[in-house]
């Protein structure tokens, strides 16, 4: 099947359960729209909740078993695992925001930057799990659970809402806690996944700074002050505001001003 428009390709993505083929199409309709060969808006209306492999098997946050040891193998592989899903949770919550949001109002550069956060995140998926495939392990072994698209459905109705929260809350706690993950990969001599995480360290810095781009975009558009405005969306979709430690280069680099998180 090929999409003839953007959001619709991005629904065909979204309806796909298995990981590899998720990937597959996120690279094909992204190669599709840089080609110029897609209409932006299509027919279909994007599901409640994506496709998902039958494995893992998703549970709350808090019947989720405990992580072994630090350091140990079966920690190590815990970890990447749970990288996985996020990027596969990722996958998905750009799709969802190209195939939800998508209007005519929305400039061209909306669709680039959201089509590129698509792929990237189908890269890092991909590339984590073929790293787990090298340590013996894959994707679906262990559970994982449900919180990110508990985050996108409370901010289905709203645009605004849904960038104050996934790129600019939970995208920047993934800055904030990456260098730490990849020093204990370091100090454990694991240099494949310490090179898998620095490519998705550098490129979510990109994703973030797309949601604060588009967020004051959005912000303007609305006469709404970002740094007010976000905190009053976050505490009430994400109950609660973003806890330090800050990764401030990072968020620097992104873009956010440290109005938006400082206490
Ligand atoms: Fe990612
Ligand atoms: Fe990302």
């Amino acid at each position: 099947m090929t999409p003839t428009s953007l959001t619709d390709g991005a629904c065909s993505i979204l309806n796909t359960a298995a990981p590899e083929e998720k990937v597959a199409l996120s690279h094909r309709v992204a190669a599709l729209w840089r080609a110029g060969t897609l209409d932006i808006l299509g027919t279909m209306r994007p599901p409640e909740r994506p496709a998902r492999p039958a494995r893992p098997e998703l549970m709350s946050p808090r019947d989720m078993p405990r992580r072994r040891h630090a350091g140990s193998d079966g920690n190590r592989i815990a970890l990447l695992h749970a990288i996985a899903h996020i990027e596969l949770n990722a996958i998905d919550l750009a799709w969802d925001l190209i195939a939800r949001f998508g209007a005519s109002d929305l400039p061209r550069d909306f669709f680039d930057d959201w089509v590129e956060v698509a792929d990237q995140e189908a890269k890092h998926h991909a590339m984590v799990s073929a790293r787990l495939n090298e340590l013996g392990a894959a994707y679906g072994d262990f559970p994982a659970h449900d919180g990110l698209w508990e985050a996108a459905q409370a901010t289905a109705h709203d645009l605004l809402a849904r960038l104050a929260v996934v790129p600019l809350v939970l995208e920047a706690r993934g800055l904030d806690v990456t260098p730490d993950m990849i020093a204990r990969l370091e100090r454990g001599g694991d240099h494949a996944s310490v090179a898998v995480l620095q490519v998705i360290y550098d490129e979510e810095i990109g994703h973030v700074a797309a949601g604060r781009r588009w967020f004051e975009w959005e912000c303007a558009r609305r006469d709404a002050e970002p740094v007010s405005t976000w905190r009053d969306l976050v505490a009430r979709y994400y109950g609660g505001s973003p806890k330090p430690p800050f990764n401030v280069a990072a968020r620097n680099a992104a873009g956010i001003d440290p109005a938006f998180y400082a206490s």
